[in-house]
């Protein structure tokens, strides 16, 4: 987005003046204090009752999930991991500020205490484990989430739910059985930002939206800089070569460079997409898509005369680049079948030039989600209300005979500093803590309802629909077609599945 600083800065302050004065005032505590989360998404604090919780899995997200977690909420007792070099970064961190480990995060007798696991199975006998949090590889979502509903564990588990929706549904169905609560790890269903934003399409602020464009491009073509293809520790090959065919890898490189590969990661789409496709369902109003398209290739990695000469080896299966087209139905779709609203997703691992975000299109004006921190709003120039474009400060001002809010230019609201605007946000809370608060909150109020009634804001059945949007565009891909959504795919009760879909192979 070609905007300049100040168009920048116009932008987030039309978003900030748009949401109403308290909401405003609260946005900026609750996105810098992340106990205020508790109030706004309405849950209570755990007053000296903290559940006790193990963590599996303490790799990237491991540990920025451990240090996010809240103590007043989660007691941690153990963690468990394959590779003795994760085991110590739990503990110690690794110089990153997301992944500070448990000694610093907790003091080090505290840490100290808690009890360390070579894998899953031993840290789920653990009778002291009233529930988990599990960042392990894809492939293992499944297997290791039912093996801890079936030890009568609650699991909160990382995205993408799981490999495939088969899993997803039996995923489901043991959280039943086990009368154990499963949330899943969207993280944008827990931050104030996306939900403030949310309220302003909502209330009709962009007009008719029929456009959202979603990327996530990194820029990996540098050698040794692409995160998903990093070096195996030599302590982690020692220590597991021997058994990590019991663990479901073929090799420690697998296990190590897992999202490189087919058997045992989603490509970019269950990686990043599936973050873009739930916001992109969310400021929809949480419909379910009508169809898909799209192309992904290995195009960079591996080329012949492609890329630097000296780049390491890539063993990649997955695609390195995806751009996918989704229809998604408008709100009257159902009386016509012409309102179809447009998501385009694209991500490449070769320009980074417009890193990630969402932009969704309206009628009447453009709101910019970028990288879970910054939202800005525009309004399109023309029309009753005259003024707009990217250098217009607005004002929110009730439609004419009753009708909805609209945006206004408004010559009174005079830019402020870059600088004065930028410093009063801080760093804006991306929504693990209020996850996992909220995860710990439900269990202790055995809360089982639904999102909309103060339920688990991303259960089962709420995250499987994402799992349905990111690997349903794979099939499209990789069978070169147009993909028309089945409601039954979304019924866990169902056994119809995407991947198994006659339609979908033909
Ligand atoms: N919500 C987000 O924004 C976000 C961001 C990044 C990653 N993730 C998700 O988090 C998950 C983990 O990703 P990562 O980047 O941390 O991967 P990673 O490879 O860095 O870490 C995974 C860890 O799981 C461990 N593990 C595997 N099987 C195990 C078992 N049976 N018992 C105990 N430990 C086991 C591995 O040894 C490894 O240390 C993935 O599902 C990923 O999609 C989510």
């Amino acid at each position: 987005m070609n905007l300049t600083p100040e168009e920048r800065e116009i932008g987030k302050q039309n978003y900030d003046d748009a949401v109403n004065v308290s909401r405003r005032a609260f946005l900026k505590s609750a996105a810098v204090a992340p106990a205020l989360g508790a109030f706004y998404f309405g849950y209570e604090k755990l007053h000296d009752n903290p559940v006790r919780v193990g963590f599996i899995g303490t790799g990237d997200e491991g540990n920025v999930l451990i240090t996010q977690h809240p103590p007043e909420y989660l007691d941690v007792v153990a963690l468990a991991d394959l590779r003795p070099s994760n085991q110590k970064r739990a503990l110690y961190g690794d110089g990153n500020e997301d992944r500070v480990g448990f000694i610093k995060k907790l003091g080090a007798e505290k840490a100290k205490a808690i009890t360390i696991y070579d894998d899953h199975i031993k840290l789920l006998q653990d009778p002291r484990v009233e529930a988990v949090i599990i960042a392990v590889p894809l492939n293992m979502h499944a297997q290791i989430a039912i093996d801890a509903l079936r030890a009568g564990k609650h699991v909160l588990s990382e995205k993408l739910m799981a490999h495939n929706i088969t899993q997803c549904k039996e995923m489901i169905k043991e959280a039943h059985l086990a009368k154990r609560l499963l949330a899943v790890g969207h993280q944008r269903h827990y931050s104030v930002l996306y939900d403030n934003a949310n309220d302003l399409v909502k209330l009709g602020l962009l007009g008719d939206v029929k456009f959202i464009r979603a990327c996530w491009h990194r820029n990996n073509s540098w050698p040794g800089i692409d995160s998903w293809n990093k070096k195996v520790p030599e302590e982690d090959q020692a220590a597991l070569a021997s058994r990590i065919k019991d663990y479901g890898f073929d090799s420690v490189e697998q296990l190590c460079r897992w999202r490189l590969f087919n058997k045992t990661g989603g490509g970019l789409m269950a990686e990043l997409g599936s973050h873009q496709l739930d916001a992109s369902s969310i400021f929809l109003g949480k419909v379910h898509p009508i169809a898909v398209q799209g192309y992904g290739g290995r195009n960079f990695y591996g080329v012949k005369g492609v890329g630097s000469k000296d780049k390491q080896a890539d063993p990649r299966e997955i695609d390195d680049q995806v751009f996918v087209t989704f229809e998604f139905p408008g709100p009257h779709y159902k009386e016509d079948p012409h309102d179809v609203v447009v998501v385009t997703y694209s991500s490449i691992n070769t320009n980074r030039f417009e890193p990630y975000g969402e932009t969704v299109m309206g009628s009447r004006g453009t709101l910019i989600v970028e990288q879970e921190q910054n939202v800005m709003l525009f309004k399109e120039a023309g029309g009753d209300t005259g003024g707009g474009g990217p250098g217009q400060r607005l004002r929110v001002v009730q439609g004419e005979h009753g009708g909805g809010a609209v945006l206004e230019a408004s010559a009174s609201l005079a830019p402020t500093s870059a600088a004065a605007a930028t410093g009063s946000l801080g760093k804006v809370s991306r929504g693990y803590t209020e996850e996992m608060e909220h995860f710990a909150y439900c269990i202790r109020s055995n809360n089982f309802d639904p999102p909309d009634k103060g339920g688990l804001r991303c259960p089962g059945k709420t995250a499987m629909a994402d799992a349905i949007m990111a690997l349903t565009a794979n099939l499209a891909m990789k069978h070169k077609k147009r993909i028309v959504f089945k409601d039954e795919w979304f019924d866990p009760d169902s056994p119809a599945v995407p991947e198994t879909d006659a339609e979908v192979l033909a």
